[in-house]
């Protein structure tokens, strides 16, 4: 036992020797059952890591933090490893696999939309729970898939290749996406498979993904909302949570094990790994690690931009999204049927209304922009005191740029969440739009492709539509938009008129309320159809709006766009240099990632401590009959006063979610929290709502990930669902025993 821990501390200070950041020693020699403080080992967390590069740095901090894993049982392209059992989910979200017949979890919420495509007023997956008891239950999805990564190839010298210092960025940009194109086409790789390549650190750097795409994606199970969304959006990116949140799927394939589109011949997929699942639990100062597809992440703005999104552009968001959310919610509150039809796209709006509250107050209240100031003033001296003559503009660069697109970036803002997002009248509208500029420029041929796609979409939209929840919502932001938005940007419909004679006139007029009226607009000669058109109300309406968007806004956007990325890459490149001894992960855009940390708890404010985990306990005392975000399953009820937890209980209680300082962000919903060993301890699915500036400010004092604990999981399934089946087809572990 002694030697042990020799042992130990001396592989403890080999590596601190080696680690590229000081650590205090002696905060970290942990002693059995006694955690390091969460500020000791701070630094060495935060950050969403390439897999295929952890060698080194990231395998250290990790195995500091109580890893027990190597790079290479984490990512390994010879051997199977963790990153095969990590799947993209659907585009937007995180799955992974957990047993060898291709079954899938991931959250309630990344499942929502299918959950609710098979539900019916009669028939509410939503509300009762969906259980497949056998694999002629479940039920396939086809518009969904999800991807593995097979591999990832560093392809910057490839892409490069060719590149001057003295070409201008156009210039540049050119040849790299000509060589981009010859990778992907000189790829090695199977015909089912495809390529791509994306850039890091603002294009610094070019990696080579090679996925594989399955289509045949089937739903498995999903407990009922008021366990899968429980608290729902009053406690939304809020800690303490008591939420459910996961759903099943399961893959499919050909009988050679291989993509195919749905067949009833298909067969369960089978993985080259899948996680086995810890019924051990978390302690406080655990190893956690959080693999998956972190959307984006915006670490490295200058101050200028991280101001302009707290204090201009989150703000307008805010109080546009504020209005349609509270017009849509008083009619989802007395109509079950709009409450059906409204639920996916409420919970998806609210979602990030109160991400962005909490966003502009953690930068506020961690003087976000402060400390990015004071960074540059550092930058500033430390290119001066080594005449980095190229360096010496950046800032200033991004002063004046930022200051021009300010305008512009809000009236797009306002033109995507009202014209686009929120009113869905204008939304359809713009689809027409569409379909009268494909005629435009590609003529009759053009015209036909686009209808008919512009049809499915209509489908999809009117299939979930209310006119009479829409419109209010539109004469409120409408009004909105003309007292808010950068007056150089408003449409002339909309000066001086009186609105609610205005929205009365629209949706008692337009044929477009209805899918039936849409359908016979779009017929007839494309002349014809862009005469019936214009001719409609809303369609006038909508169409001079999107002109200014296309015409104007977009052109001025992505011009000054352009300029800004390119300082960007160049000031990317200039921190790395400046501050070689920083950490400096590459900003996520939905490649794969590895996030690790520890569970810890955290102070939000003042004299308030949070613990780790929350408990079955604090369901209950959350739980309010009948209620639309509180309610609770009586089933649930009987098993929590029988204290019936069978193997997943620990003392008596049964966790519900714990938290981390995993560096997640919208896309690791889903993710695989998982322990030292590599086993399945928990599931991604939220971040606190403190800590929900750490896009642009990861501060491990106060950023957490929420997550599902994976017993709670097990024991819904098992306990609540008496899905056996399920069970049976997992492994489970006992890593701690
Ligand atoms: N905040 C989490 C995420 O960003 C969960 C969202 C789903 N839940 C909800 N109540 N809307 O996706
Ligand atoms: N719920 C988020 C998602 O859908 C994850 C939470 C976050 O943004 O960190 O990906």
């Amino acid at each position: 036992m002694k030697q042990m821990k020799h042992i130990k501390l001396y592989f403890l200070v080999a590596l601190l020797a080696i680690s590229c950041k000081t650590i205090q020693e002696t905060n970290t020699t942990a002693v059995k059952g006694v955690a390091p403080k969460a500020q000791d080992l701070s630094e060495i967390q935060g950050g969403m890591w390439i897999p295929s590069l952890l060698e080194g740095m990231n395998e250290r901090e990790m195995q500091l933090l109580g890893s027990k894993m190597t790079a290479k049982d984490i990512y390994d392209v010879n051997n199977s490893s963790l990153k095969d059992a990590v799947v993209h989910f659907n585009g937007g979200c995180t799955s992974e696999i957990i047993s060898p017949n291709g079954l899938l979890l991931t959250n309630h919420h990344c499942g929502y939309g299918a959950i609710q495509s098979h539900s019916t007023v009669e028939n509410d997956y939503l509300k009762d729970g969906f259980w497949a008891m056998n694999y002629e239950e479940e039920l396939p999805n086809p518009s969904m898939d999800v991807t593995f990564i097979k591999r990832i190839d560093d392809v910057t010298s490839e892409v490069f290749n060719g590149i001057t210092e003295s070409m201008d960025e156009a210039s540049k940009m050119k040849i790299i996406n000509q060589n981009i194109l010859k990778v992907v086409k000189t790829v090695q790789k199977e015909d089912w498979q495809d390529a791509n390549v994306k850039p890091i650190y603002h294009g610094n750097q070019y990696l080579l993904f090679v996925t594989e795409t399955f289509n045949d994606l089937r739903l498995v199970g999903a407990p009922p909302t008021s366990i899968g969304k429980f608290g729902a959006d009053t406690d939304n990116w809020m800690w303490p949570r008591h939420t459910g949140d996961f759903s099943m799927f399961r893959i499919y394939a050909d009988a050679n094990n291989r993509p195919a589109n749905y067949s009833k011949d298909n067969v369960p997929y089978k993985p080259n790994h899948y996680l086995p699942i810890s019924l051990d639990g978390v302690a406080e100062g655990d190893f956690t690690l959080v693999f998956g597809f972190p959307g984006r992440t915006n670490e490295y703005l200058p101050a200028v931009g991280v101001d302009q999104i707290a204090n201009v552009l989150n703000p307008a968001r805010i109080e546009i999204r504020d209005n349609a959310l509270k017009i849509v919610d008083s009619f989802m509150r007395k109509d079950a049927d709009i409450k059906i039809k409204y639920a996916s796209k409420y919970a998806s709006i609210a979602n990030y209304w109160k991400k962005w509250i909490g966003e502009s107050q953690g930068i506020q209240k961690s003087n976000a922009i402060e400390k990015k100031r004071e960074l540059e003033a550092e930058f500033t001296k430390i290119v001066n005191e080594k005449d980095l003559v190229g360096y010496k503009s950046l800032l200033s660069d991004f002063e004046k740029l930022y200051k021009e697109i300010e305008s512009v970036s809000l009236a797009r803002e306002y033109w995507m969440e009202i014209a686009y997002r929120n009113v869905e009248l204008l939304g359809i509208t713009f689809r027409a739009y569409q379909l009268e500029q494909a005629y435009v420029k590609g003529g009759e041929p053009a015209f036909n492709k686009a209808k008919e796609s512009v049809l499915n979409t209509y489908k999809g939209i009117y299939k979930n539509y209310s006119a009479k929840v829409d419109k209010p919502v539109f004469e409120k932001l409408v009004t909105l938009y003309v007292e808010k938005s950068p007056k150089e940007y408003l449409p002339s419909t909309m000066k001086g008129v009186n609105f609610t004679e205005l929205t009365n006139n629209i949706y008692a007029d337009s044929k477009l309320t209805t899918l039936e009226g849409t359908e016979k607009l779009l017929s007839g000669t494309p002349e014809e159809v862009i005469k019936k058109l214009n001719e409609d109300k809303a369609y006038a309406f909508g169409k001079e709006w999107h002109t200014i968007f296309y015409t104007e806004l977009e052109p001025k956007f992505h011009a000054l766009n352009l300029e800004i990325d390119a300082v960007q890459k160049e000031y990317m490149k200039a921190l790395m240099e400046v501050f070689p001894n920083n950490r400096f992960f590459p900003d996520a855009n939905s490649t794969l990632r590895v996030t690790y940390g520890q569970v810890r708890g955290y102070e939000p404010r003042d004299g308030i401590y949070y613990e780790t985990t929350t408990y079955l306990d604090g369901v209950i005392e959350k739980y309010v009959p009948g209620d639309y975000e509180f309610d609770m399953p009586k089933k649930l009820l009987d098993l929590y006063n029988a204290k019936d937890y069978g193997q997943y209980g620990e003392s008596g209680k049964m966790p519900v979610n714990f938290i981390g300082t995993n560096h997640t962000t919208g896309g690791n919903s889903g993710s695989p929290a998982i322990d030292a060993q590599g086993n399945l301890i928990g599931l991604n699915f939220d971040r606190v709502w403190e800590g929900t500036m750490s896009d642009m400010n990861y501060d491990p004092d106060i950023c957490r990930n929420i997550m599902v604990d994976i017993r709670y999981v097990l024991f819904i399934i098992d306990k609540y669902a008496g899905a056996k089946n399920l069970i049976d087809e997992m492994t489970f572990v006992h890593p701690k025993k």
